[in-house]
């Protein structure tokens, strides 16, 4: 497996690099999820094409200087587990390497960014987007995974490539859970056992509302209002959102006509948490 720590060290390598290149892009703290996502890149590009990982806690994404700070960094760890993986090229860049101090280009998406997390985080999907953007000239890549979890990331960056032509193909990838249905996520070693042990609850309150749409309930409202009681049982979370959206414009709807997703971000303290789940009526 070869890292490269910085731009210049990733230039001289990729040209080399078998194709076709599948990019996973990370933020580090790798889990079970990311893992998946790297498993999928090899399927994609068989034993004979290069399956590449980007591993950079991006400044430009974080609306909460507390949450850039406090978001675990464990590279070695990080990098054993991509080398576990089959990963064959692993970037590694600091934060100076990605943006000059003077850099004044952003990619932002207007439209998708204005519902459900990019309402909650101001400038979150405009430097997501930046970002991805400049991995994927990076890497000249012909196809890249993305996880479902963040299922409106997914839909941004699909929508980034369609308006700006980028030659790659998106793949989504599953959401992987712990046992106890817990998305997994690179913030949860933030929460305090008792939280740890109460954040089940998120998953459990979006499948019981939507066990309410197998029952015929096709009101947004009432689906909301059985996800909002569910969640409020818990003393320990505050809700940041709750919505119900169209799956594909992800503007909210009243009626479920069509597939939607009921989506929710929560905080305990301060880690913010987001899961969701499909409605097909
Ligand atoms: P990060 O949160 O590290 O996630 C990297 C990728 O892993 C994303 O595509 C995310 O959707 C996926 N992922 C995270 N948890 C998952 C889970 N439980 N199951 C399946 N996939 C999961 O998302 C980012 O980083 C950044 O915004 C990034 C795209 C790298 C840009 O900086």
């Amino acid at each position: 497996m070869i890292v490269a720590a910085d731009t210049a060290a990733l230039m001289e390598k990729i040209d080399v690099m078998p194709r076709p290149l599948c990019l996973v892009p990370t933020m580090g703290a790798l889990h079970e999820g990311h893992l998946a996502l790297i498993h999928e890149a090899r399927r994609v590009v068989g034993t004979t094409g290069t399956v590449a990982v980007s591993i950079f806690v991006n400044p430009i994404q974080f609306d909460r200087k507390e949450d850039l700070d406090k978001y675990p960094r464990p590279l070695s760890a990080d990098l054993a587990a991509c080398e576990a993986a089959g990963a064959d090229l692993v970037f590694t860049p600091e934060s100076g390497q990605m943006y000059h101090a003077d850099h004044s280009i952003t990619v932002s998406e207007n439209r998708l960014s204005s519902f459900l997390c990019g309402a909650s985080r101001p400038g979150h999907f405009s430097g997501v987007c930046t970002v991805v953007m400049k991995l994927f000239m990076l890497f000249r890549a012909q196809s890249a995974v993305f996880g479902k979890k963040d299922f409106q990331q997914l839909a941004i960056i699909k929508r980034m490539v369609r308006d700006l032509n980028v030659p790659i193909e998106i793949i989504g990838h599953a959401t992987i859970r712990e046992a106890d249905g817990l998305a997994m996520s690179s913030r949860n070693v933030r929460l305090s056992p008792e939280q740890r042990a109460d954040a089940p609850i998120i998953r459990r309150s979006l499948t019981a509302a939507r066990d309410l749409l197998s029952l015929g309930e096709r009101q947004a409202e009432s689906i909301l209002a059985a996800a909002r009681h569910h969640l409020e049982k818990s003393q320990m979370l505050k809700i940041d959102y709750l919505s119900l959206v169209d799956a594909e414009t992800l503007e909210p709807v009243a009626t479920i006509r069509r597939p939607a997703i009921l989506a929710t971000a929560c905080f305990y303290d301060t880690v913010r948490l987001i899961d969701h789940v499909e409605l097909l009526p």
